[in-house]
Protein backbone atom coordinates (compact mmCIF):
# COMPACT_ATOMS: atom_id res chain seq x y z
CA UNK A 1 0.00 0.00 0.00
CA UNK A 2 1.17 3.18 -0.71
CA UNK A 3 2.65 5.54 2.13
CA UNK A 4 1.66 8.69 2.95
CA UNK A 5 3.46 11.47 5.09
CA UNK A 6 2.49 15.19 5.75
CA UNK A 7 2.98 17.28 8.89
CA UNK A 8 1.90 20.79 10.11
CA UNK A 9 4.07 23.25 11.81
CA UNK A 10 2.46 24.89 15.03
CA UNK A 11 3.76 28.50 14.22
CA UNK A 12 0.94 30.00 14.32
CA UNK A 13 -3.46 29.52 13.89
CA UNK A 14 -3.78 27.06 11.14
CA UNK A 15 -5.49 29.20 8.41
CA UNK A 16 -7.72 28.50 5.24
CA UNK A 17 -4.10 28.19 2.89
CA UNK A 18 -3.18 25.23 5.40
CA UNK A 19 -6.91 23.69 4.88
CA UNK A 20 -7.38 23.94 0.76
CA UNK A 21 -3.64 23.14 0.32
CA UNK A 22 -3.44 20.17 2.19
CA UNK A 23 -5.32 19.07 5.50
CA UNK A 24 -8.20 18.56 3.34
CA UNK A 25 -6.82 16.34 0.80
CA UNK A 26 -5.29 14.62 3.56
CA UNK A 27 -9.09 14.09 5.30
CA UNK A 28 -10.80 13.45 2.20
CA UNK A 29 -8.35 11.16 -0.05
CA UNK A 30 -4.98 10.39 1.42
CA UNK A 31 -6.08 8.55 4.67
CA UNK A 32 -8.36 6.43 2.48
CA UNK A 33 -6.29 5.21 -0.03
CA UNK A 34 -2.97 4.87 1.66
CA UNK A 35 -0.98 4.01 4.98
CA UNK A 36 -0.83 7.85 6.10
CA UNK A 37 0.78 9.38 8.92
CA UNK A 38 -0.15 13.18 9.25
CA UNK A 39 2.38 15.00 12.46
CA UNK A 40 2.03 17.96 13.98
CA UNK A 41 6.15 18.86 13.37
CA UNK A 42 6.48 20.84 16.68
CA UNK A 43 10.53 20.44 16.35
CA UNK A 44 10.00 22.71 12.97
CA UNK A 45 8.07 25.37 15.20
CA UNK A 46 11.31 26.27 16.88
CA UNK A 47 13.45 27.62 13.92
CA UNK A 48 12.40 30.97 14.54
CA UNK A 49 11.58 33.07 17.19
CA UNK A 50 9.18 31.15 19.93
CA UNK A 51 7.28 31.64 22.80
CA UNK A 52 7.41 28.27 24.56
CA UNK A 53 3.77 28.10 25.99
CA UNK A 54 2.64 29.37 22.54
CA UNK A 55 4.37 26.43 20.78
CA UNK A 56 2.86 24.15 23.03
CA UNK A 57 -0.70 25.87 23.04
CA UNK A 58 -0.69 25.83 19.11
CA UNK A 59 1.05 22.47 18.64
CA UNK A 60 -2.20 21.22 21.03
CA UNK A 61 -4.53 23.14 18.87
CA UNK A 62 -3.43 22.20 15.70
CA UNK A 63 -3.72 18.17 16.32
CA UNK A 64 -6.93 19.04 17.37
CA UNK A 65 -7.44 20.64 14.18
CA UNK A 66 -6.36 17.62 12.24
CA UNK A 67 -8.53 15.60 14.16
CA UNK A 68 -11.51 17.85 13.47
CA UNK A 69 -10.41 18.32 9.85
CA UNK A 70 -11.80 14.63 9.32
CA UNK A 71 -8.97 12.69 9.78
CA UNK A 72 -9.59 9.46 11.70
CA UNK A 73 -7.31 8.21 14.09
CA UNK A 74 -8.86 3.94 12.99
CA UNK A 75 -7.71 5.01 9.14
CA UNK A 76 -4.35 6.90 9.75
CA UNK A 77 -1.54 7.51 12.48
CA UNK A 78 -2.05 11.36 13.77
CA UNK A 79 1.10 12.03 16.47
CA UNK A 80 3.49 14.95 17.30
CA UNK A 81 7.22 14.73 15.87
CA UNK A 82 8.99 15.70 19.29
CA UNK A 83 7.20 11.98 20.31
CA UNK A 84 9.27 9.88 18.24
CA UNK A 85 13.24 10.37 18.93
CA UNK A 86 13.37 8.77 15.29
CA UNK A 87 13.57 12.37 13.17
CA UNK A 88 15.93 13.98 15.10
CA UNK A 89 18.15 10.54 15.08
CA UNK A 90 17.81 10.39 11.35
CA UNK A 91 17.87 13.75 10.61
CA UNK A 92 22.08 14.20 12.13
CA UNK A 93 22.34 11.26 9.70
CA UNK A 94 21.38 12.99 6.87
CA UNK A 95 22.95 16.52 7.33
CA UNK A 96 25.84 13.98 6.93
CA UNK A 97 25.02 14.07 3.65
CA UNK A 98 23.59 17.24 2.82
CA UNK A 99 25.49 20.49 1.48
CA UNK A 100 25.74 23.84 3.29
CA UNK A 101 25.01 24.99 -0.93
CA UNK A 102 22.05 22.64 -0.99
CA UNK A 103 20.58 24.22 2.06
CA UNK A 104 21.29 28.04 1.34
CA UNK A 105 19.94 27.72 -1.88
CA UNK A 106 15.99 27.45 -0.85
CA UNK A 107 13.97 29.65 -0.99
CA UNK A 108 12.19 29.57 2.09
CA UNK A 109 15.48 30.03 3.87
CA UNK A 110 16.16 32.65 1.82
CA UNK A 111 12.68 34.38 2.52
CA UNK A 112 12.89 34.05 6.76
CA UNK A 113 16.68 34.61 6.86
CA UNK A 114 16.04 38.05 5.12
CA UNK A 115 12.73 38.40 7.60
CA UNK A 116 14.73 37.71 10.75
CA UNK A 117 17.67 39.70 9.80
CA UNK A 118 15.18 42.89 9.25
CA UNK A 119 13.83 42.47 12.34
CA UNK A 120 17.41 42.48 14.17
CA UNK A 121 17.16 38.56 15.23
CA UNK A 122 19.75 36.25 14.63
CA UNK A 123 19.47 33.78 12.39
CA UNK A 124 19.13 30.00 14.33
CA UNK A 125 21.13 27.50 12.57
CA UNK A 126 18.12 25.41 12.63
CA UNK A 127 16.06 27.31 10.52
CA UNK A 128 19.11 26.31 7.29
CA UNK A 129 19.26 22.71 8.61
CA UNK A 130 15.46 22.89 8.99
CA UNK A 131 14.87 21.17 5.32
CA UNK A 132 17.12 18.23 6.13
CA UNK A 133 15.05 17.51 9.55
CA UNK A 134 11.81 17.33 7.24
CA UNK A 135 13.51 14.67 4.87
CA UNK A 136 14.10 12.99 8.17
CA UNK A 137 10.37 13.18 8.95
CA UNK A 138 9.66 11.43 5.38
CA UNK A 139 12.20 9.45 4.41
CA UNK A 140 12.30 7.56 8.63
CA UNK A 141 8.37 6.18 7.06
CA UNK A 142 9.35 5.77 3.36
CA UNK A 143 6.87 7.45 2.55
CA UNK A 144 5.83 7.42 -1.44
CA UNK A 145 4.03 10.33 -1.35
CA UNK A 146 4.10 13.83 0.40
CA UNK A 147 0.86 15.82 -0.18
CA UNK A 148 1.49 19.59 0.84
CA UNK A 149 1.13 22.90 -0.63
CA UNK A 150 3.04 24.36 -3.90
CA UNK A 151 5.65 26.13 -0.83
CA UNK A 152 6.80 22.74 -0.15
CA UNK A 153 7.89 21.30 -3.58
CA UNK A 154 11.34 22.21 -3.42
CA UNK A 155 11.78 20.99 0.34
CA UNK A 156 10.35 17.69 -1.15
CA UNK A 157 12.87 17.78 -4.29
CA UNK A 158 15.94 18.45 -1.62
CA UNK A 159 14.48 14.97 0.28
CA UNK A 160 14.40 13.18 -2.93
CA UNK A 161 17.98 14.24 -4.16
CA UNK A 162 19.12 12.84 -0.64
CA UNK A 163 17.62 9.81 -0.45
CA UNK A 164 19.25 9.19 -3.97
CA UNK A 165 22.59 10.33 -2.99
CA UNK A 166 22.22 8.17 0.11
CA UNK A 167 20.98 5.28 -1.32
CA UNK A 168 23.97 5.25 -3.97
CA UNK A 169 27.16 5.82 -1.38
CA UNK A 170 25.74 3.73 1.14
CA UNK A 171 23.45 1.11 -0.27
CA UNK A 172 19.76 1.21 -0.53
CA UNK A 173 18.02 2.24 2.44
CA UNK A 174 15.31 5.28 1.75
CA UNK A 175 12.11 4.98 -0.44
CA UNK A 176 12.52 8.14 -2.82
CA UNK A 177 9.14 10.20 -2.19
CA UNK A 178 7.12 12.56 -4.55
CA UNK A 179 5.56 15.49 -3.54
CA UNK A 180 1.65 15.75 -4.51
CA UNK A 181 -0.34 19.23 -4.35
CA UNK A 182 -4.18 19.72 -4.88
CA UNK A 183 -5.20 20.94 -8.44
CA UNK A 184 -6.90 23.98 -7.06
CA UNK A 185 -5.77 26.28 -4.41
CA UNK A 186 -2.21 24.69 -3.81
CA UNK A 187 -1.72 28.27 -3.32
CA UNK A 188 -3.89 30.27 -1.55
CA UNK A 189 -2.88 33.80 -1.01
CA UNK A 190 -3.44 36.74 1.17
CA UNK A 191 -6.72 38.54 0.79
CA UNK A 192 -4.85 41.83 1.27
CA UNK A 193 -2.20 41.42 -0.52
CA UNK A 194 -2.66 38.64 -3.85
CA UNK A 195 1.13 38.42 -4.26
CA UNK A 196 2.32 36.58 -1.02
CA UNK A 197 1.06 33.49 0.38
CA UNK A 198 -2.01 33.22 3.24
CA UNK A 199 1.07 32.53 6.12
CA UNK A 200 0.15 31.73 8.96
CA UNK A 201 3.24 32.62 11.08
CA UNK A 202 3.05 36.22 9.46
CA UNK A 203 1.03 38.73 11.81
CA UNK A 204 -2.35 38.42 12.04
CA UNK A 205 -3.72 40.50 9.44
CA UNK A 206 -7.23 40.71 7.75
CA UNK A 207 -6.16 38.95 4.83
CA UNK A 208 -5.80 36.06 6.42
CA UNK A 209 -8.43 33.35 6.93
CA UNK A 210 -8.21 31.10 10.00
CA UNK A 211 -10.02 27.53 10.46
CA UNK A 212 -11.62 29.34 14.11
CA UNK A 213 -12.75 32.22 12.71
CA UNK A 214 -16.31 33.41 12.98
CA UNK A 215 -18.28 33.26 10.36
CA UNK A 216 -18.75 37.10 10.83
CA UNK A 217 -15.10 37.47 10.43
CA UNK A 218 -14.66 35.25 7.96
CA UNK A 219 -17.29 37.49 5.63
CA UNK A 220 -15.98 40.73 6.61
CA UNK A 221 -12.27 39.55 5.76
CA UNK A 222 -13.41 38.22 1.93
CA UNK A 223 -15.47 41.27 1.36
CA UNK A 224 -13.03 43.64 2.15
CA UNK A 225 -10.53 41.49 0.09
CA UNK A 226 -8.19 43.77 -2.15
CA UNK A 227 -9.58 43.08 -5.85
CA UNK A 228 -7.76 44.16 -9.02
CA UNK A 229 -8.99 47.48 -10.83
CA UNK A 230 -11.10 46.77 -13.97
CA UNK A 231 -14.89 45.25 -12.91
CA UNK A 232 -14.90 42.09 -15.36
CA UNK A 233 -14.54 38.94 -13.55
CA UNK A 234 -11.71 36.88 -15.16
CA UNK A 235 -9.60 34.21 -14.48
CA UNK A 236 -6.02 35.57 -14.95
CA UNK A 237 -3.48 35.16 -12.24
CA UNK A 238 -0.83 36.96 -13.26
CA UNK A 239 -2.77 40.44 -14.46
CA UNK A 240 -5.53 39.95 -11.84
CA UNK A 241 -4.13 38.15 -8.88
CA UNK A 242 -6.57 39.31 -6.39
CA UNK A 243 -9.81 37.87 -8.18
CA UNK A 244 -7.81 34.69 -9.80
CA UNK A 245 -7.23 34.05 -5.39
CA UNK A 246 -11.09 34.72 -4.78
CA UNK A 247 -11.92 32.27 -8.08
CA UNK A 248 -9.77 29.64 -6.50
CA UNK A 249 -10.55 29.44 -2.98
CA UNK A 250 -14.54 29.78 -4.63
CA UNK A 251 -13.60 26.64 -6.92
CA UNK A 252 -12.11 24.64 -4.00
CA UNK A 253 -14.73 24.84 -1.74
CA UNK A 254 -17.14 23.95 -4.07
CA UNK A 255 -15.53 21.43 -6.22
CA UNK A 256 -15.88 24.21 -9.48
CA UNK A 257 -13.61 25.49 -11.61
CA UNK A 258 -11.78 29.22 -12.05
CA UNK A 259 -12.49 29.70 -15.48
CA UNK A 260 -15.95 28.92 -15.35
CA UNK A 261 -17.04 30.22 -11.80
CA UNK A 262 -15.39 33.19 -13.92
CA UNK A 263 -17.70 33.18 -16.45
CA UNK A 264 -20.84 32.96 -14.06
CA UNK A 265 -20.06 35.78 -12.13
CA UNK A 266 -20.71 39.67 -13.43
CA UNK A 267 -19.23 41.60 -10.47
CA UNK A 268 -16.24 41.74 -7.84
CA UNK A 269 -19.19 42.15 -5.34
CA UNK A 270 -21.21 39.02 -6.31
CA UNK A 271 -17.80 37.21 -6.35
CA UNK A 272 -16.57 38.00 -3.02
CA UNK A 273 -20.52 36.76 -1.81
CA UNK A 274 -20.55 33.56 -3.04
CA UNK A 275 -16.94 33.30 -1.91
CA UNK A 276 -17.44 34.36 1.79
CA UNK A 277 -20.70 31.86 2.04
CA UNK A 278 -18.78 29.04 0.52
CA UNK A 279 -15.72 29.14 3.04
CA UNK A 280 -18.34 29.93 5.91
CA UNK A 281 -19.41 26.06 4.39
CA UNK A 282 -16.59 24.48 4.08
CA UNK A 283 -15.51 25.69 7.95
CA UNK A 284 -18.58 25.01 9.44
CA UNK A 285 -17.76 21.28 10.15
CA UNK A 286 -14.56 21.78 11.15
CA UNK A 287 -15.28 24.49 13.91
CA UNK A 288 -18.24 22.39 15.09
CA UNK A 289 -15.83 19.41 15.28
CA UNK A 290 -13.19 21.53 16.98
CA UNK A 291 -15.55 22.57 19.70
CA UNK A 292 -16.36 19.17 20.47
CA UNK A 293 -13.39 18.08 20.75
CA UNK A 294 -12.11 20.68 23.28
CA UNK A 295 -14.67 18.91 25.57
CA UNK A 296 -12.74 16.22 24.92
CA UNK A 297 -8.74 16.68 25.82
CA UNK A 298 -8.54 12.96 27.23
CA UNK A 299 -9.22 11.90 23.50
CA UNK A 300 -7.00 13.78 21.92
CA UNK A 301 -3.98 13.22 24.50
CA UNK A 302 -4.92 9.52 23.91
CA UNK A 303 -4.89 9.91 20.11
CA UNK A 304 -1.51 11.36 20.20
CA UNK A 305 -0.30 8.61 22.28
CA UNK A 306 -1.17 5.83 20.28
CA UNK A 307 -0.45 7.61 17.12
CA UNK A 308 3.78 8.29 18.97
CA UNK A 309 3.54 4.28 19.52
CA UNK A 310 2.43 3.24 16.06
CA UNK A 311 4.77 5.85 14.25
CA UNK A 312 7.75 5.27 16.70
CA UNK A 313 7.35 1.28 15.46
CA UNK A 314 7.55 2.53 11.66
CA UNK A 315 10.38 4.41 11.83
CA UNK A 316 12.40 2.93 14.11
CA UNK A 317 13.85 0.05 11.66
CA UNK A 318 14.40 2.63 8.59
CA UNK A 319 16.79 4.73 11.04
CA UNK A 320 18.52 1.58 12.40
CA UNK A 321 19.57 0.82 8.52
CA UNK A 322 20.42 3.86 8.32
CA UNK A 323 22.66 4.25 11.29
CA UNK A 324 24.49 0.86 9.82
CA UNK A 325 24.45 1.72 6.38
CA UNK A 326 26.78 4.92 7.14
CA UNK A 327 29.17 3.06 9.10
CA UNK A 328 27.83 3.25 12.40
CA UNK A 329 28.51 0.26 15.15
CA UNK A 330 25.07 -1.09 16.49
CA UNK A 331 24.88 -1.55 19.75
CA UNK A 332 25.40 -4.68 21.05
CA UNK A 333 22.00 -5.90 23.15
CA UNK A 334 21.77 -8.49 25.62
CA UNK A 335 19.48 -10.42 23.59
CA UNK A 336 22.15 -10.95 20.33
CA UNK A 337 25.44 -10.62 21.90
CA UNK A 338 26.84 -13.21 19.57
CA UNK A 339 24.74 -11.55 16.12
CA UNK A 340 26.98 -8.45 16.93
CA UNK A 341 29.92 -10.01 17.23
CA UNK A 342 29.79 -11.68 14.39
CA UNK A 343 28.89 -8.68 12.16
P1 LIG B 1 2.78 25.06 7.30
O1 LIG B 1 1.72 26.00 7.74
O2 LIG B 1 3.90 25.80 6.65
O3 LIG B 1 3.19 24.08 8.31
O4 LIG B 1 2.12 24.21 6.14
C1 LIG B 1 1.36 23.04 6.31
C2 LIG B 1 0.84 22.61 4.95
O5 LIG B 1 -0.08 23.58 4.44
C3 LIG B 1 1.95 22.49 3.90
O6 LIG B 1 1.66 21.39 3.07
C4 LIG B 1 1.83 23.77 3.13
O7 LIG B 1 2.29 23.65 1.81
C5 LIG B 1 0.33 24.03 3.17
N1 LIG B 1 0.05 25.46 3.05
C6 LIG B 1 0.39 26.43 3.94
N2 LIG B 1 -0.03 27.64 3.53
C7 LIG B 1 -0.65 27.43 2.33
C8 LIG B 1 -1.30 28.31 1.40
N3 LIG B 1 -1.40 29.61 1.61
N4 LIG B 1 -1.82 27.74 0.28
C9 LIG B 1 -1.74 26.41 0.07
N5 LIG B 1 -1.15 25.55 0.91
C10 LIG B 1 -0.60 26.04 2.03
N1 LIG C 1 8.00 22.20 6.21
C1 LIG C 1 6.58 21.97 6.17
C2 LIG C 1 5.85 23.31 6.14
O1 LIG C 1 6.38 24.31 6.50
C3 LIG C 1 6.08 21.17 7.33
C4 LIG C 1 6.72 19.84 7.33
C5 LIG C 1 7.72 19.40 8.14
C6 LIG C 1 6.41 18.75 6.47
N2 LIG C 1 8.04 18.12 7.86
C7 LIG C 1 7.27 17.69 6.84
C8 LIG C 1 5.50 18.60 5.43
C9 LIG C 1 7.25 16.48 6.17
C10 LIG C 1 5.49 17.37 4.76
C11 LIG C 1 6.36 16.32 5.12
O2 LIG C 1 4.73 23.31 5.75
Amino acid sequence: MTRVFSGVKPTGHLTLGNYLGAMRQWAEVDQYRSDALFSVVDLHALTVDHDPARTRRLSRQAATLLLASGLDPRLCTVFVQSHVDEHARLSYVLECVATDGEMRRMIQYREKEARERARGRGVRLSLLTYPVLMAADILAYGADEVPVGDDQKQHVELTRDLAVRFNQRYGHTFVVPRATAPKVAARVMNLQDPTSKMGKSEDSGPGIVYLLDEPDVVRRKVMRAVTDSGHEVVYDREGRPGVANLLEILAACTDGNPESLAAVHQSYGSLKKDTAEAVIEVLRPVRDRHRELCADPGYVEEVLRHGAEKARAMARPTVDTAYRAIGLLPPVTEAEPALNAAR
